[in-house]
């Protein structure tokens, strides 16, 4: 019997959820979104009710609003960007005999949605009783296209099951459909409320086209939507559009035993310069092109894509198939966010649904990209394209707060800073370090010299500026970055922060690097042999504090005597802190939100010894509490690393299965891009030991006792190479193109076609860890028993 998990079946290659859950709605529709990146569908049902959260999103299309301050602040970002719900092109109602198919009346006597993985589908089987009797079978089948960018097609299918029925069915675009906001800004709430403009509208024949600007930001978008019908005889239809509202209404008599099929494709543009009529000749040509290849085409064409996806990024898992399933739909959406951004942003949610107003943050960077960079690196390539389109923002906001080079924002849409917390926002300028990380393991893993000449170095360099105009040599000529925040948002606004400083310390480096391979775009940006020499001695000069007495890196300067955080007497209710302590005092006190110095022992690995990783995981594991999502998967690859390979299954579990499991209770809003990544990292990181410090590629794998088999693929300068990880052994072998030079557990090996089967070194004993009371992962033994337990009611 298949089992059957927080309502979804387990299953290797989809996400199928049986039987119709009204309240369940909200985080099934973020779970069953369809995207590529530019377009974002919710997994809606069609007939749009009942409904949790409709959403359709345009990638970079956003609406603004004035930011709100109690108290003015100089520097402070004044206008917000956030996401908007635009024309929504899902919508195929139907009326059976005159009842109208909703859920919630009449009898759904078979109901079954499925995210299919590698035919790139939202598919769904419904049999309805109407109220009155009148049975009917509806099939759906929906894709956002990964070939034809501005494309989503449904496909529409009605049967009657018992007897000849009359069936009408609207097809719709619909603008400023109406929302609940979660927004407990009322300016923010303002600007969502029908934030379309209606510029143009028209039909004709099945097709029908509406234009809309944006009130404010006056961003330009156009939908259109085609049909093609196919039914015996007898069709009456008949098409209108107005401003918010274009509708095809088809009436027909269908015999039972027969059915009604109604293929619709739908177009998206969006543009801040176009004018309304080219903005309509894109759309429209868009869908003369999705008509011409056809439903079967557009199947086809998908396909295709996901197959060549797979053959390049798939992770398998054997002995967990819960944990198989949630890697699987973490890469699929993962790919979604990015495959087609096309120098958009990878916004923290994807484009899932509105959380977090639809920003990026160095979510994209340190966690989403890694993984794309070995799986489908023209899609990292192209997010770190939308950086670098941004740089002029970033200068500017540089110039304002005094800084040289470029400062990138902490969360936006536009690039322009949006954050209107200076601890937890500007002040973490970490993410410009992990924006050059990035493109740093971009370009060693992809040998992309176009990009580096037309974005990656330019990005180094600026970057480089705004840390050593950031940081200061004191006294003892140590370079010290003072009063910025890490990664942890339970401390800020610290003195050398270790996680930053090292961060910095690279790019400065990355950055001397590419100036010196690059040296007439050095000269282009008046980067002199004096500048790029300051470069190297703030790095070489850079201060890593280290607290002698206790053996372990503080987080940032005198964090390890700070006052440790009462956690004997937090309940699981207390938690997340943030909502229930102010954070002046999670400020003060040894609390750790999300891995911060965690952080650094991977990405920053090849700075500490083995000794140091062991210590200092041990000291942060007891303060961490994993109030962010971002942190599972860091402790999952440290913990791996430093041999406590339960604790890092259990964590690995939790990453992949944030959404599945809706652990922080907000799906609703959008998946956890940097979760599901971490799915990714846990096991490739975490069990496959890879790191790419220096632009060189080590393994050290090692399979928990409760899996049998790990399987992964990676994508190396154009080379295919597979990893297989058994419990004594694991092999190498190069699928597609040129050997490889890679490490084993410290051993230098070349990989090529022919496989290498080399043995995994025992462990010694790990110092042991413990975390906070309360605050362990899920004990994934017992959670694979006890469906459908949170992590914190699991008993320790
Ligand atoms: C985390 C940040 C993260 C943001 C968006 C916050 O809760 O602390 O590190 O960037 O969420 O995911």
């Amino acid at each position: 019997m298949t089992e059957v998990t927080h309502g979804y079946e387990t299953s290797p290659w989809e996400l199928r959820w049986r039987g119709m859950d009204v309240d369940a709605l909200q985080r099934s529709e973020s779970t069953f979104a369809l995207s590529n990146g530019h377009i974002g569908l919710r997994g809606t049902l069609e007939e749009a009710e009942p409904r949790g959260l409709p959403g359709t999103y345009l990638n970079g299309f956003y609406e603004q609003h004035e930011l709100a301050y109690a108290e003015t602040g100089y520097g402070n970002p004044e206008a917000g960007e956030t996401v908007i719900n635009v024309t929504d092109g899902k919508i195929i109602r139907l009326l059976v005999e005159d009842e109208p198919l909703d859920m919630r009346y009449g009898a759904a006597t078979k109901h079954n949605r499925v995210l299919d993985f590698r035919s790139g589908t939202l598919a769904r089987t419904t049999e309805w009783t109407s109220p009155t009797g009148r049975r009917v079978r509806v099939h759906t089948e929906r894709l956002v296209s990964f070939t034809q960018r501005a494309v989503a097609a449904i496909r529409y299918e009605v049967e009657p099951l018992d007897d000849d029925l009359q069936l009408v069915v609207q097809s719709d675009l619909l603008a400023n459909e109406p929302i609940e906001s979660d927004t407990s800004d009322p300016r923010v709430a303002a600007a969502l409320e029908s934030p379309l403009v209606s510029e143009f509208a028209a039909s004709t024949d099945y097709q029908a086209v509406l234009v809309h600007r944006a009130r404010t930001s006056g961003l330009r978008m156009a939908a259109a939507m085609d049909h093609k019908i196919e039914v015996n005889d007898g069709l009456r239809a008949r098409i209108h559009a107005e401003d918010d509202l274009a509708r095809l209404t088809v009436a027909v008599d269908v015999p039972k035993g027969q059915r009604l099929r109604i293929t619709k494709f739908l177009a998206y543009g969006w543009s801040a310069q176009r004018s309304i009529p080219a903005l309509r000749a894109q759309v429209e040509a868009a869908l003369a092109g999705a008509r011409q290849t056809g439903w079967k085409g557009l199947l086809a064409e998908q396909r295709k894509f996901l197959d060549e996806f797979w053959a390049t990024a798939d992770v398998e898992i054997d002995g967990d198939l819960e944990l198989q399933q949630a890697t699987r739909f973490a890469l699929f959406h993962l790919l979604q966010a990015g495959a087609r951004g096309e120098s958009r942003a990878i916004p923290g949610k994807g484009l899932t649904g509105p959380g977090y107003d639809g920003h990026a943050f160095w979510d994209t960077e340190t966690f989403v990209l890694p993984v794309l960079t070995y799986t489908i690196p023209d899609a990292a390539r192209d997010a770190l394209r939308w950086r670098h389109t941004t740089l002029d923002k970033a200068r500017e906001r540089a110039v304002q707060l005094g800084l040289k080079g470029a400062a990138f924002p902490w969360r936006s849409i536009s690039g322009a800073e949006c954050s209107a917390y200076w601890p937890a926002g500007t002040g973490a300028f970490h993410v410009s370090a992990d924006i050059s990380d990035a493109v740093v393991r971009y370009l060693a893993a992809t040998s992309d010299t176009d990009f580096d000449r037309e974005c990656g170095t330019e990005i180094l360099l600026e970057t480089a500026r705004l840390w050593s105009s950031l940081g200061h040599h004191d006294a003892h000529g140590g370079f010290r970055i003072d009063g910025v925040t890490g990664p942890d948002e339970y401390s800020a606004v610290a003195d050398n922060n270790v996680y930053t400083n090292l961060m910095a310390q690279r790019n400065l480096r990355a950055a001397a690097d590419a100036t010196e391979r690059n040296p007439d775009i050095a000269a282009r940006f008046d980067v002199t042999a004096a500048e790029t020499a300051d470069w190297r001695k703030a790095a070489d000069a850079m201060v890593i504090p280290y607290d002698e007495e206790l053996g372990v890196h503080p987080q940032s300067e005198g964090f390890t005597r700070h006052a440790e955080w009462d956690y004997a007497s937090c309940t699981p209710g207390h938690y997340p802190l943030l909502l229930n302590f102010p954070y002046f005092d999670l400020y003060r006190k040894q609390v750790i939100k999300q891995a911060d110095l965690v952080l650094a022992l991977h990405l920053c690995g090849d700075s500490f010894t083995a000794e140091e990783k062991a210590r200092n995981f041990a000291y942060y594991e007891a303060r961490t509490v994993r109030d962010s999502s971002l942190s599972a998967a860091t402790q999952a690859v440290i913990a791996a690393e430093t041999g406590h390979l339960d604790l890092a299954y259990d964590y690995v579990a939790e990453a992949a299965l944030t959404d599945l499991h809706d652990v922080h209770n907000n799906v609703r809003n959008g998946l956890h891009m940097a979760s599901l990544a971490g799915a990714w990292m846990g096991t490739v990181a975490g069990f496959g030991g890879l790191r790419d410090h220096g632009g060189k590629l080590s393994f050290a794998p090692r399979l928990p006792s409760q899996l049998d088999r790990i399987a992964f693929r990676l994508c190396l300068r154009g080379s295919r190479v597979e990893v297989e990880i058994l419990d004594l052994e694991a092999t190498y072998r190069v699928l597609e193109g040129r050997s490889v030079e890679i490490t084993h557990h410290g051993e230098p090996v070349t990989i090529g076609e022919e496989p290498i089967t080399l043995p995994i070194p025992a462990f010694e004993t790990p110092l042991p860890v413990h975390q906070p009371p309360g605050r362990a992962p899920v004990r994934r033994g017992t959670a694979r028993i006890q469906a459908g337990v949170g992590p914190d009611q699991t008993p320790e």
